[in-house]
């Protein structure tokens, strides 16, 4: 494969939203990439091209049968003016495993790399520096070949864009309600939950919908079967401090492997501070709360990085957590992971990779 990306700049620059008005993902830069696949050729034309729309076929498979993947990672400028990656080769190959789960051609993460490192060089004007602010980076891939059978295409195209965010929830790194979803499955064990592909997604909106009109911010999702023990919540992966142990959902085949998920652990290792990845019951959290051991909660992703829950609602009860303020444990992990993105703080895992 001729692995050289050709660049096509953007005869004209968009403007640019202002620092104060950034909302998560409402905005692109001026350029995306993109990479073609059929089965003559493999995964050909690496390009950077001027941001715009793409023309597909009505009958492509990904508007009929939801065969995509995405990933999500942010761009960062340090204080000393460097733009730095976190941890990007975990996306990259996130995005591999994705694309085997729902039969998509892999992908060369080098070069997959390489290709976000390049556009975002040449976007690097459009990464915002205000406090909390980021490149939010979307690596995706669609089903381009017209058909509609019901089978695995034979054509795709890689593309990533970028955009200028702000929060991901208007509440930031204060706590958030959450409803215990007790109706709805975001996935089952055997379904595509681990992959990050759209139908997941897709999935997850009735709930949000009817949990929003009571207030709530999003929903913990419990397993699709029994609906009994926790596994995410909205799109993050959820954690619990309980009686001085921080413990999240065990990697079952319906939950996604966080890259932030992975990032807390490994903190909490390097602190000493007790953890389990295991089943945790919604009943188990019920008890702690009513025994005065349920110490923490939040929800941790990249768009977010760290979101504490301040209440969680279930079967009409509402369960108030730290007395709906954010926790020690929350803030010290938020701070840290921020402090490393950010380039405030000493980055002891190499975590961060430089865009030169
Ligand atoms: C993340 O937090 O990384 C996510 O996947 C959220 C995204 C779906 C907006």
């Amino acid at each position: 494969m001729e692995n050289q990306i050709t660049v096509e700049k953007a005869t004209t620059k968009k403007p640019k939203p202002e620092a104060d008005q950034l909302e998560f993902g409402r905005s692109f830069t001026d350029h995306m990439f993109i990479l073609d696949y059929d089965v003559e050729q493999g995964w050909h034309n690496p390009r950077i091209v001027p941001y715009q729309p793409i023309i597909l076929d009505p009958a492509a498979i990904v508007f009929h049968y939801g065969q995509t993947v995405f990933e999500g990672l942010k761009a960062y400028i340090t204080n000393g003016g460097e733009t730095q990656l976190f941890r990007p080769q975990k996306n990259m190959q996130r995005l591999n495993r994705s694309n085997e789960r729902m039969c998509i051609p892999s992908i060369d993460e080098e070069l997959a790399l390489e290709a976000i490192k390049e556009l975002v060089r040449i976007d690097r004007e459009w990464i915002p520096t205000a406090p909390g602010t980021s490149l939010y980076i979307r690596p995706f891939v669609i089903s381009t070949e017209p058909y509609l059978g019901v089978a695995p295409s034979k054509k795709y195209q890689f593309i990533v864009i970028l955009s200028p965010v702000g929060a991901y929830y208007k509440e930031g790194i204060n706590p958030v309600k959450i409803a215990v979803e007790t109706e709805f499955a975001r996935t089952v064990k055997g379904g595509t939950g681990e992959a990050k592909t759209a139908g997941n997604y897709a999935s997850s909106l009735k709930a949000q919908e009817l949990v929003a009109k009571e207030g709530y911010a999003q929903v913990l999702w419990l397993d699709g079967l029994e609906k009994k023990y926790i596994e995410e919540v909205g799109s993050m992966n959820v954690f619990f401090k309980i009686n001085g142990e921080v413990v999240t959902p065990e990697l079952n085949g319906s939950i996604l492997e966080g890259v932030t998920r992975n990032s807390v652990i490994r903190l909490l290792d390097h602190w000493g501070i007790p953890h389990s990845e295991r089943k945790i019951s919604m009943d188990e959290i019920y008890q702690a709360y009513q025994n005065g051991e349920l110490e923490e909660a939040f929800g941790a992703g990249t768009a977010a990085v760290i979101s504490p829950i301040g209440e969680l609602a279930w079967k009409g009860e509402k369960l108030e957590i730290n007395q709906g303020e954010t926790g020690p444990i929350s803030k010290k992990i938020y701070d840290t992971l921020t402090g490393i993105q950010y380039g405030t703080e000493d980055d002891p895992f190499g975590w961060t990779v430089t865009v030169s």
